[in-house]
């Protein structure tokens, strides 16, 4: 039978230079000082009893079935409270330890329900395997006397059950919320017999749990368990594979019975992760076989025809056909693709390939257009390297933290979780410093036992500003590390750059009114980050979406050097990248300028290389982005459009332009698992492949690479990558791949970053940080170390300009978005869960002297107007927003935020500016044109997909 069961040493593992021996049952083991002897008897190849303990969480020390004997010691410590120390005889097995063992699991017992055989974790229950480790074959109380056995259930999260009656209150579940998690949700309430678990006042669902599922991993009973194993039972095997929802990449162990997911359950050897999830990547995985899903390729004329289910062959038959035409008709330019960040580096490397070596030009682009863009290019120029410097775990090093423009417990749960631990600190280390530079007050700024030093609340599109103030502060104050910059730096850039900054103009007092920071709190957050020991900045599209995106890259990467902060642990510049696998796309060649591992097209020598390795003449110049495509649209020079795994109609900015243009190709071919709103306009609609049918490979913001691994067939019959090979052959360019590990064996030949990079290897040691090569075969956790990739780091000078969008009267509050823990991106997946029990409808927040000067009330209907269009949502007026900003979420495409968004955008790489847009709110709205006209129209295109597309098998 499958055993879920994975080895736990009891106690966290202890890191420590000194060792210490002691013997165990005669076995001696040494172990780094400060290990308990429960996990050192474990080295030893003993295991003791227990149940209040487990490796994840700090010892506790309240069930007492762990007691052992010391020599020389009176009575029977706990052993997992118990540090070794040097020479120390332990003794675990004795008549009387057995006793007491014995009757501590009586009383546990005497007071649970009797049901194994119907309990849903029977056989993967720690009480019940601590019940027969211990001999337990009575119980002498008997089961009459007052117990818990009648109480009530909590069902209120639709992902997992509390069943009070079976709680041994261990304390297991609390201790997994504090110190992993870091919400402090739960709480231990009364005293003895009486003490309980609560989660708040009412149930888990009303309280400030966010389903992570850290409590119901540490459970050691059925207590808190998944209601997928309650229906549908315990699985008999495992598969571990990648997360496919945030840049965090999550490792789980998909744990199947036969080839349906019953739970996902996060890996604790997930070097992302260690065995920590957020409620997307471990509950929500339902959409991947929702009724929904796309089954079967089709096709059709206009899209104002019916679809019409056709084979796979006559899917890419015709798909090519119009390629072919339309180049033949328009030039061979007119014709270009979309790769996906939330497919894999095998997949998005192939739709590169197809359109650099069989559509016979540069024009492909990838969403990170839209997120990360500024950071590859911002970083590429200071730094030498389009990625982030640390891996994750460097958050633990680090004595002081900015967080500017992003909102890590929503984007990034499993990685605030870790920054939060560094931040609370512990009984001998002091927490870390933070800064939170952000328009909203996100939940970082205060939250359990973590409050920030500064929230400086800057004004939507200061960003440079207030970096270039912060900077200045620092040179001007002689705060410079300048014996770090002497040694690391290009000096004559440093020098223009110093002198630029030191100017009065660049001063936190001149830039006051820009940034809206009162000027003695941003000197002080200055002084607080240059002198920490190790200062690491975090960021995320608060930073890039913007029209200075990659001007503010260059100046986080400008502070991070000027303070001495690259280049070891504790340190960095980190983007928290948004989707799946944005740094993977981005690595693999997705940009119209660039070749995998960011070489431009330009450069003949690269190009003579991909040219002999795929057979095809490159093209020289850089193609069309993404932007550019829907203007050439528009101006009918470009007309035919392959996307994979996008959807470009929903998170594109100005929807009206995207439409517009999606409406003007001759051949749209869409690839994706559900018809989302992009398939809505198309002629060709291929079905994609969830992470769960198909092999591959995901890069996460670390530049972790690791494997996506197939549990169960695809639902269409393909996998994405096998469409893209279909598609080039019916193109008549052969790609001959058996198996994804031959596409990443071919990307390792062609790409300097990946050259050690194989299945075999990553199989080996579980996830591989590129660059991975001669120099580093086993990976790089940090970069920089010796020297900045680009031999000298470089200082640009960062001109604060203010965005071109202004209020004015008829435009006076400043909308900017974002997103939400529960949802991902597009809400394509997550609003085919349960995720939505926590968000329906995106909401609009608006600061209450907004709301009362516009007589709106938290909950009313509202209109959300820009030069652009406008839409209807529900307001929610809260404190969060600094007057004059409002904020949503683009989750749902009935409310259509991108209606209102512009076509501005970052001056280098044509990122949309979606933080900041001049809007007006307008109370007691009805539903917008544009809502009645898409609701119409994407009412009518559900209805052209015939039932048998979405129930059938594949052909
Ligand atoms: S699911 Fe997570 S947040 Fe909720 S109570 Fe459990 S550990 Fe805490
Ligand atoms: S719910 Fe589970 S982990 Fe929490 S106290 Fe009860 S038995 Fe222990
Ligand atoms: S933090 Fe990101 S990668 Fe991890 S489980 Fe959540 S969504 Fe998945
Ligand atoms: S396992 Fe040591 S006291 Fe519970």
């Amino acid at each position: 039978m499958y055993s879920n069961k994975v080895l736990d040493h009891g106690t966290p593992c202890r890191d420590s230079a000194t060792t210490v021996s002691v013997t165990i049952d005669g076995k001696s083991v040494s172990v780094p000082a400060g290990t308990s002897v429960m996990r050192a008897a474990v080295d030893a190849g003993v295991k003791i009893p227990k149940l209040c303990a487990t490796d994840s969480l700090d010892a506790f020390g309240s069930c007492r079935l762990c007691v052992v004997e010391v020599e020389g010691r009176r009575g029977y410590p706990a052993s997992c409270t118990t540090p070794c120390e040097p020479g120390m005889k332990v003794t675990t097995q004795t008549k009387k330890l057995a006793d007491l063992r014995r009757s501590v699991m009586e009383l546990y017992i005497s007071d649970h329900p009797l049901d194994c055989l119907t309990c849903p974790t029977n056989g993967n229950c720690e009480l019940q395997d601590m019940a027969g480790v211990v001999g337990l074959r009575e119980v002498r109380y008997g089961y009459d006397g007052e117990n818990h056995l009648g109480a009530k259930k909590d069902e209120s999260n639709p992902y997992f059950t509390f069943d009070a009656s079976k709680c041994i209150v261990c304390s297991r579940c609390v201790r997994a919320c504090e110190e992993i998690q870091g919400t402090f949700a739960l709480t231990i309430q009364g005293r003895g017999f009486d003490s309980k678990v609560a989660a708040g006042p009412v149930d888990f669902m009303s309280s400030e749990c966010v389903s992570c599922g850290a409590c119901v991993q540490a459970c050691p009973t059925a207590t808190l368990s998944e209601k997928s194993i309650i229906e549908q039972g315990q699985p008999d095997h495992a598969v571990v594979t990648t997360c496919a929802y945030c840049g965090v990449g999550c490792s789980f162990r998909a744990e199947m019975k036969g080839s349906e997911v019953v739970r996902m359950v996060p890996n604790k050897d997930g070097k992302a992760n260690h065995g920590h999830s957020c409620v997307k990547g471990r509950f929500a995985w339902g959409y991947a076989t929702h009724k929904d899903r796309i089954k079967k390729p089709m096709i059709r004329s206009k899209i104002t025809d019916p679809w019409r289910e056709v084979s796979w062959q006559e899917a890419f038959d015709h798909a090519a056909s119009e390629i072919r035409r339309i180049q033949a008709k328009h030039g061979k330019d007119s014709v270009g693709g979309i790769t996906s960040s939330r497919c894999t580096n095998e997949e998005t490397f192939l739709v590169q390939k197809l359109i650099r070596a069989a559509f016979g030009n540069n024009n492909v682009d990838t969403c990170a257009r839209v997120c990360h863009s500024p950071t590859g290019y911002g970083l590429k120029q200071t730094l030498g390297e389009s990625a982030g410097t640390q891996d994750f775990d460097s958050v633990d090093h680090t004595d002081c933290v900015i967080v500017i423009g992003a909102n890590p417990t929503d984007g990034h749960p499993v990685f605030a979780s870790r920054m939060k631990r560094r931040l609370r600190g512990t009984p001998t280390q002091e927490g870390a410093g933070l800064i939170v530079i952000d328009p909203r007050r996100i939940d970082l700024v205060r939250t359990p036992h973590v409050e920030a030093d500064f929230h400086l609340q800057l004004k939507p599109g200061a960003n440079v500003a207030v970096l270039n103030a912060l900077a200045h502060v620092i040179v001007t104050e002689g705060l410079a590390k300048e014996d770090y910059v002497a040694q690391r730096c290009d000096l004559g850039e440093y020098a223009k750059w110093k002198q630029f900054i030191a100017r009065s103009e660049n001063s936190p007092e001149a830039l006051e009114n820009d940034t809206g920071v009162p000027a003695a709190q941003l000197r002080s957050a200055a002084r607080l980050f240059a002198n920490a020991k190790n200062g690491a900045i975090y960021y995320g599209l608060g930073v890039t979406e913007h029209s200075q995106g990659s001007t503010t890259v260059m100046a986080i990467a400008n502070l991070a050097m000027v303070t001495g902060n690259i280049g070891r642990k504790g340190v960095g510049v980190n983007p928290l990248r948004g989707q799946n696998n944005v740094q993977g796309s981005c690595d693999m060649g997705s940009f119209p300028h660039e070749l995998p591992g960011y070489r431009h097209v330009s450069d003949a020598t690269v190009r003579a290389q991909f040219e002999a390795a795929w057979g095809a003449k490159l093209a020289d110049e850089p193609g069309l982005r993404i932007p550019n495509m829907f203007d050439a649209a528009i101006d009918g020079s470009f007309k035919a459009l392959y996307v994979q795994g996008e959807d470009i109609a929903q998170s594109d900015p100005d929807t009206q332009h995207v439409q517009k243009a999606l409406e003007s190709l001759e051949c749209l071919i869409v690839q994706d698992i559900f018809l989302n709103e992009t398939a809505k306009y198309a002629h060709v609609l291929l079905p994609g492949s969830s992470f769960l049918e198909k092999d591959g490979t995901f890069t996460n913001a670390e530049r972790r690479i690791s494997r996506v691994r197939k549990v169960m067939p695809p639902l269409a019959g393909l996998a994405d990558w096998e469409v893209t090979v279909g598609l080039a052959k019916a193109l008549g360019y052969e790609m001959p791949y058996a198996h994804p590990s031959q596409i990443m064996d071919e990307i390792a030949r062609l790409t300097p970053t990946f050259t050690g990079v194989s299945y075999d290897k990553l199989d080996r040691l579980g996830s591989i940080q590129w660059p991975c090569n001669d120099k580093a075969p086993e990976g790089t956790p940090v970069m920089h170390e010796d020297q900045f990739v680009r031999g000298k780091g470089k200082f640009f000078v960062t001109q604060y300009v203010a965005t071109p969008e202004r209020t004015t009267r008829m435009y006076p509050l400043i909308l900017t978005t974002g997103r939400i823990l529960s949802q991902y991106n597009v809400g394509a997946q997550t609003r085919r869960t349960e995720n939505t029990a926590w968000h329906e409808q995106d909401v609009l927040e608006i600061h209450p002297h907004d709301a009362e000067q516009r007589g709106i009330h938290d909950g009313d209907m509202v209109s959300l107007q820009s030069r652009k269009g406008d839409t209807t949502l529900r307001a929610v007026v809260t404190e969060r927003m600094q007057p004059g900003v409002v904020y949503t979420t683009f989750h749902h495409p009935e409310s259509g935020v991108n209606v209102v968004t512009t076509e501005n955008s970052d001056w280098a790489t044509n990122c949309p500016e979606y933080k900041v847009t001049a809007v007006q709110v307008v109370a007691h709205a009805k539903k917008s044109e544009w809502q009645r006209d898409y609701e119409q129209f994407s009412d009518a295109q559900v209805h052209k997909v015939p039932d048998s597309a979405v129930r059938g098998e594949a052909k």
